[in-house]
């Protein structure tokens, strides 16, 4: 009995754990709107320690609301960083993820007030 425990039990949990990681991939698949990946919050987090007030102004790094850089320079620089500058995220965010980034840098305004 002890024993059969032992033999199934790795496999029950392996399968618990393959459903696990199944629900995370799902619930981090990005759709515009399903609201897991909050970009403006993920900016902010991940990228406003050197681009400050949410890209609107300089920090450590440039501004970049209203940037004169195409979308593929602002991709590129996203995926692959600068070397001592700009740590890659390329590991870090898909590629879908990173789509929403450019358009969240595109659509950024002064605030207001
Ligand atoms: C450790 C500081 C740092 C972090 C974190 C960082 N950046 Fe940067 N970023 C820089 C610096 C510095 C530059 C300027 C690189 C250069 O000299 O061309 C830059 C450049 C850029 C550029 C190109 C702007 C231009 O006009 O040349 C974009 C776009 C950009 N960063 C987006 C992001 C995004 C999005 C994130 C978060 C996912 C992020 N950065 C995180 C420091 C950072």
């Amino acid at each position: 009995m002890l024993k059969l425990h032992l033999k199934t039990s790795p496999a029950v949990l392996g399968a618990s754990l393959l459903c696990a990681v199944l629900a995370q991939a799902q619930s981090t698949t990005p759709a515009p709107e399903n609201g897991t990946f909050e970009v403006e919050q993920v900016f902010a987090g991940t990228c406003g320690f050197c681009h400050s007030d949410g890209g609107r102004a300089a920090g450590k790094g440039p501004q970049l609301m209203n940037s004169p850089r195409d979308d593929d320079f602002i991709r590129n620089r996203i995926k692959h960083g600068k070397q001592g500058a700009m740590p890659a995220f390329d590991g870090a965010f898909t590629e879908a993820q990173i789509e929403q980034i450019v358009k969240y840098i595109r659509a950024l305004k002064p605030r207001e007030g």
